[in-house]
């Protein structure tokens, strides 16, 4: 995490938002990241646009079996906007698709909430790891999960506060307390991760403000993924740098800006703010295709 603090012009970033191309196929990035062999006792993060991450935990250092493969919140289709028409209309997806559902293999997916840039019913239905996953979420994102075709067994419903140690993974989920942004879902969550031998890593899911995020800071993340949109009532990146200063984690990745086009944020501005209210938490913006170890 070579990324100090500076003061900086926000206008270094001004030509956000930049075209992304697609670096490598689905399969090919999938076969990358289940080739990746995170460093021991670190943990690596894979940022796909919105609230769209992958985590690998390191080998297990008695067996050498690979670290498992836990997914948050996956949007791999254009639900919001073109539903099956393929069609572009204004809430587009702006990056390309990294990972089609049928490629994804994970042991493990979150669901923050049932919105559908989180909970994509098109995502969910087209998973080939419907029977092997577990699916972690609130009620009103299961059902999403469930309407996918996604058998009950493989479901964990969640609430903030309780903490799970998933079988054959050994990873350590937490639910934790999220504002709701409408009427439409009121059982947000974020979820604070661990996988054997990691630290924790936060992620905010959507969130309106309110200082209730500062119970986070408990956990002790070592990062913190945290929307910084504004729009729909989530945090606005000023928002989201004050409760950095709450959580006081040692890294801040923006997400929730890069998606659709009414929905953008440059994430300079957080990196601003992040620097006049939580001076101490370094900023790191993920670049796509790469992989981060905390
Ligand atoms: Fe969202």
């Amino acid at each position: 995490m070579d990324n100090p603090i500076v003061d900086f012009d926000p206008n270094d970033e001004l030509t956000f938002p930049q075209p992304v191309t697609a670096q490598l196929s689905s399969k090919d990035f999938m076969a990358a990241i289940e080739a990746y062999r995170p460093g021991s006792g670190k943990t690596a993060v894979w940022h796909l646009g919105q609230n769209s991450w992958i985590l690998k935990g390191d080998s297990d250092p008695q067996t050498g079996a690979p670290g498992k493969i836990l997914a948050v919140d996956p949007y791999f289709t254009d639900f919001c906007a073109s539903k099956r028409t393929g069609q572009r209309a204004p809430k587009s997806r702006l990056l390309p698709i990294f990972i089609e559902p049928e490629d994804l293999r994970a042991d493990v997916v979150l669901v923050t909430h049932s919105h559908p840039d989180h909970a994509d019913p098109f995502t969910l239905e087209r998973l080939a790891i419907k029977e092997s996953a577990l699916f972690l979420g609130p009620w009103q994102a299961l059902k999403v999960v469930t309407e996918a075709g996604i058998p009950a067994r493989r479901q964990v419903l969640m609430h903030p506060l309780q903490t799970e140690v998933l079988e054959g993974t050994g990873i350590e989920v937490t639910g934790t307390f999220a504002e709701p942004t409408d009427f439409t879902d009121l059982n947000h969550m974020g979820f604070a991760v661990k996988f054997p031998r990691g630290r924790v890593w936060y992620n905010s899911g959507d969130t309106a403000k309110t200082e209730l995020l500062e119970h986070v800071k408990a956990f002790k993340p070592a990062m913190m993924a945290v929307c910084i949109n504004g729009g729909y009532h989530n945090l606005s990146h000023w928002e989201a740098a004050e409760i950095c200063a709450l959580v006081q984690p040692e890294v801040a990745v923006p997400a929730h800006y890069d998606m659709m086009p009414h929905n953008l944020q440059s994430p300079s501005m957080f990196r601003k703010s992040l620097y006049e209210k939580a001076r101490t938490v370094k900023y790191l913006r993920m670049d796509y295709y790469r992989a981060y170890e905390f």
